[in-house]
C-alpha cells in the first residue's frame, strides 16, 4: 500500500519519543546511526524525500538539494544554519527551518561555565589532583583570575550574547559589546556598545556570539588577537570558523591571549593530533553548549514543528531564509 504521508529523511538516530512523533506525521527514512551519513548516503537518503530533518553535521549544499527533486522543506535541529546553502534552497523555493530561542539560556550557561572554568582553572585543578600533585595548600597553587570587577567583551549581542551579559551582571562584571548596526537596542541590560577594536583592547574576557557567515568567518585573526590584553581569555561557543584557528594556535603560543576556552572548532570533531590540543592554555569541549536533556528535546520538537508546517504548505514557525516567502 502506498503511504499518503510525506516522506522525511532523518539523518541521525534520535530519542524514541521524537521518532514516535516523526512517525505519526511522516513516512520516515531513518539514517539509523549515531554518526552522520557520508556525502553519498546523504544524497541517496534525500533522493525521494519531501522533507529533511538534519543536524549541523550534515552539509546540505546545492548538490544535495539538486538530488532531491520532491524536496519541500529542510529542517535543521540547530539555530545555526551555516551547514545549509540557504541561497540555493531559496532559489528552489525551499524554506529552511531552525531552532532559535530554546537554546539561548542553555548556551549562555555553558559559555559562562567555560569562562569560569578557564578563569578559575577548574580543569587544571581536577588534573592536578588526579596526577597526584596535591601535597599541601599553597599560596601560589593554581592561581586564576577574578570575574568580579573584570570587563567582559561580548562579540554579537543577539539573544545568546545578551543572556551571557545578564549572567555577567550577577558577577559584578562590566559588560561591553559589539552588535550588528541594524540589531534592535537591547533593553534592561547595563552594557556599553563599543567598536570591535575597543572591545578587544579593553576586555579581560571575550565571548563570541555571532553566527558564521561570509562576514564573520575568521573575524578574530592574528591582527585582532594582537590587540587583546596579554591576560585575556577568549571563549567561543559560536562556530569555530569565526576564529582563525591557525592564528589562534600561534597567538596562544606567544601568550596573547592568555587562554582560549572553546566549545567549537573549525573542523569538528577536531583531529586528535591537532596542534591546538598540545597547548596547555586551551580548554576544549565537543560542541555541547546546548546539550541539556530538556533543551535538546525542545530543539528536536521545534524541528518537527517546522517540518509539519513546511509539508502542510504553511510558513515555518522558525524560518532561516524568510525571503523564500517573498518569491
Ligand atoms: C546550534 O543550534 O546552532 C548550536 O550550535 C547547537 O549546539
Amino acid at each position: 500500500m502506498i503511504s499518503e504521508k510525506p516522506r522525511v529523511f532523518v539523518t541521525r538516530r534520535l530519542p524514541q519519543e521524537i521518532l514516535d512523533r516523526l512517525n505519526s506525521h511522516f513516512e520516515v527514512d531513518l539514517w539509523d546511526s549515531d554518526f552522520p551519513p557520508d556525502a553519498y548516503n546523504l544524497r541517496e537518503g534525500v533522493a525521494n524525500a519531501d522533507g529533511i530533518f538534519c543536524l549541523l553535521t550534515d552539509r546540505i549544499d546545492a548538490v544535495v538539494l539538486s538530488t532531491a527533486p520532491s524536496l519541500r522543506v529542510v529542517s535543521n535541529m540547530a539555530v545555526g544554519t551555516d551547514n545549509i546553502d540557504l541561497a540555493a534552497a531559496t532559489v528552489r523555493g525551499i524554506p529552511v527551518g531552525n531552532t532559535p530561542g530554546v537554546l539561548t539560556e542553555t548556551t549562555a550557561d555553558f559559555a559562562f561555565a567555560l569562562l569560569m572554568a578557564a578563569a578559575r582553572r577548574i580543569v587544571d585543578g581536577d588534573n592536578y589532583i588526579r596526577a597526584g600533585h596535591w601535597k599541601t595548600w599553597g599560596p601560589n597553587v593554581l592561581l586564576g583570575r577574578d570575574l568580579f570587577g573584570a570587563t567582559l567583551g561580548i562579540v554579537g549581542f543577539g539573544a545568546i550574547g545578551q543572556a551571557v551579559a545578564r549572567r555577567a551582571q550577577g558577577f559584578s562584571m562590566r559588560v561591553i559589546y559589539t552588535r550588528r548596526s541594524d540589531a534592535p537596542q537591547p533593553l534592561g541590560i547595563e552594557a556599553t556598545s563599543v567598536s570591535l577594536e575597543n572591545l578587544l583592547r579593553e576586555a579581560d574576557f571575550i565571548s563570541l556570539h555571532v553566527p558564521l557567515t561570509d562576514e564573520t568567518r575568521r573575524m578574530i585573526g592574528s591582527r585582532e588577537m594582537a590587540m587583546m590584553k596579554e591576560t585575556a581569555i577568549i571563549v567561543n561557543t559560536a562556530r569555530g570558523g569565526v576564529v582563525d584557528q591557525t592564528a589562534l594556535v600561534a597567538a596562544l603560543k606567544r601568550g596573547r591571549p592568555a587562554m582560549a576556552a572553546l566549545d567549537v572548532t573549525v573542523v569538528e570533531p577536531i583531529d586528535s593530533q591537532d596542534e591546538l590540543l598540545t597547548l596547555s592554555n586551551v580548554l576544549i569541549t565537543p560542541h555541547i553548549a546546548s546539550a541539556s536533556v530538556v533543551t535538546r528535546l525542545r530543539m528536536a520538537n521545534m524541528a518537527i514543528d517546522n517540518l509539519v508546517a513546511g509539508l502542510s504548505g504553511v510558513p515555518l514557525p522558525n524560518c532561516a531564509n524568510l525571503n523564500v516567502y517573498q518569491r
